[in-house]
């Protein structure tokens, strides 16, 4: 399973980077507004710190003919740009012409199977069901995490499932479990999923003995 960061942090977007797991990132207003910095100025940051792996930018417009627009211009920022397009019955308009002009693309706000299939049969690139909010609703996001892989496993569909608003270890490890392409992960789930007592405990120990022992190495 392919591990993204979601944020527009970029000490956050390298820390993930140097552990050697970062396969790319995924950002939104609202993450983007968190920086601090002018939203151009943070994405073309995150662009150059990973020239190599995809970065999903989020349109603005609401009308197929703007969110073209807007892909267009987010596209020239890099080679690595996914154009992230909310799932509405104007973003699939404009997914059928970015994907008609290869600009990939990233359909977000997805919360059913059937919106996954639909973005799925027009070529995106993506798809991210939101299985954090499907919870919080009183729904099971796994469940419709779990129905997304088996309709694209049976159809054979080619766009890759990112699980998208991830709150904890346990929604990452379920993900991996059903074989899910990507999780788009925050910066702190990522930390936890990496750290476990038992082998904080274990180094103490291997260390306390190293050292009665006089195990020196170098
Ligand atoms: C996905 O691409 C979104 O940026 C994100 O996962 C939303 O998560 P949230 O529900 O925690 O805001």
């Amino acid at each position: 399973m392919k591990i993204f960061v979601d944020t527009a942090k970029i000490e956050e977007i390298r820390k993930v980077k140097e552990w050697g797991i970062l396969d790319g990132v995924t950002t939104n207003p609202t993450l983007l507004s968190q920086t601090g910095k002018p939203w151009k100025e943070a994405a073309l940051e995150i662009l150059r710190e990973i020239p190599d792996k995809p970065v999903s930018l989020e349109v603005i417009a609401t009308d197929a003919e703007g969110m073209i627009k807007e892909a267009r211009e987010l596209a020239k920022m890099g080679p690595n740009v996914v154009i992230k397009i909310p799932f509405t019955t104007e973003g699939l308009k404009a997914i059928r012409v970015l994907t008609e002009e290869g600009i990939k693309t990233n359909v977000t706000l997805v919360f059913s199977p059937l919106q996954a299939l639909v973005a799925g049969k027009l070529g995106a690139t993506y798809v991210s069901p939101f299985l954090g909010r499907v919870d919080d609703i009183g729904y099971d996001g796994m469940l419709v995490t779990e129905e997304i892989v088996h309709i694209y496993e049976v159809y054979g569909i080619e766009t890759e499932i990112i699980a998208a608003s991830i709150r904890h270890v346990d929604h990452v490890r379920r993900c991996a479990h059903l074989g899910v392409d990507i999780a788009t992960i925050p910066f702190k789930v990522i930390e936890q999923m990496l750290k476990h007592p038992l082998t904080d405990i274990g180094l103490s120990k291997f260390l306390e003995d190293a050292k009665k022992a006089g195990i020196q190495i170098l």
